[in-house]
């Protein structure tokens, strides 16, 4: 049987072991999928090991993600832009090619969410990994402009100009994200600790939507202030799913149908 795991740490409360095992029995693949909790100070360790246990292919969450990127052979090109890597593939030959398929989820997601990017006003807000990993993606689908938002200043200013090659992209502080904008997508983890960024009010268009990358049983408080201000609010339970999907496809070479797989995991939130 192939095996394929999630590394992670901690990585218990991983759903991709119930959504790669969904997209198997949908798809009639044999194979395993796993989670693996790898040491904070070995994670190649780990990764060699799995591949010598007969590992194929891997998915790779917090906090691993750039040390991946560094013990990958070749890279996709968006991989190499992100700088992380979230799945790593066993080559015929034995050499680990790495690819980042956070951003192609979230954008699958959004249009699945009904939102037309291309020609919107984005604003992404966080400047962090996250962030760096869905840049090219989005802007691929060529928004009329990308602003990013972040506390510390200089970490958005960097991030722009590294991606300034691929559109009309700006950085600054969260109070000089002026609207409005056509989608504002939460890449922050202030969700995590309760905290929305301070954002001025008047942020959103007529027929807005606000995206948090984050998800979880309830709204998180960046989309319920969202929400009160008229946007449409989605979370990012669909972007994991679109993730996993399309890594699933790398291994594998087969397409999931997601909406059922989103369906029931929001179920059991
Ligand atoms: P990740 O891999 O999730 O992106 P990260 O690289 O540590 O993690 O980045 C976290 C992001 O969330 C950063 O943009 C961070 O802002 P700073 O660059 O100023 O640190 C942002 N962030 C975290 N907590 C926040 C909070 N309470 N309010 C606003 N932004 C916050």
């Amino acid at each position: 049987t192939d095996r394929y795991c999630v590394f992670g740490h901690p990585v218990a409360h991983s759903k991709s072991p119930a959504i790669h095992a969904a997209f198997a029995a949908q798809t009639g693949q044999t194979m395993e999928y796993s989670a693996i909790e790898a040491p904070l100070d070995d994670f190649a360790g780990a990764w060699r090991r799995f591949v010598a246990e007969g590992g194929r292919g891997a998915n790779v969450t917090v906090p691993f993600k750039e040390e991946a990127f560094r013990l990958c052979d070749t890279l996709s090109q968006r991989a190499r832009r992100a700088g992380a890597v979230n799945t790593l593939i066993l080559g015929g030959n034995g050499a680990t090619y790495g690819d980042t398929t956070d951003g192609v989820g979230l954008v699958r997601d959004l249009k699945r969410a009904g939102v037309d990017l291309a020609g919107a006003r984005l604003l992404v807000l966080g400047a962090g990994g996250a962030v760096r990993g869905v840049l090219e993606p989005l802007l691929a689908e060529a928004p009329a402009n990308l602003v990013v938002a972040n506390r510390t200043v200089e970490k958005a200013e960097r991030l722009a100009a590294d991606f300034r090659d691929l559109g009309e992209v700006a950085g600054g502080g969260f109070d000089a994200a002026a609207g409005p904008f056509d989608l504002v997508i939460n890449g922050t983890s202030a969700s995590l600790a309760g905290d929305l960024p301070p954002l001025p009010d008047d942020l959103f268009s007529e027929g807005a939507t606000a995206y948090d990358m984050m998800y979880g049983a309830e709204p998180t408080v960046f989309l319920r202030w969202a929400a009160e201000r008229g946007a449409h609010a989605v979370d990012g339970l669909g972007m994991l799913v679109e993730q996993a999907a399309e890594s699933f496809f790398q291994w594998r070479g087969k397409r999931p149908d997601t909406a059922p797989v989103l369906e029931a995991l929001r179920a059991s939130l």
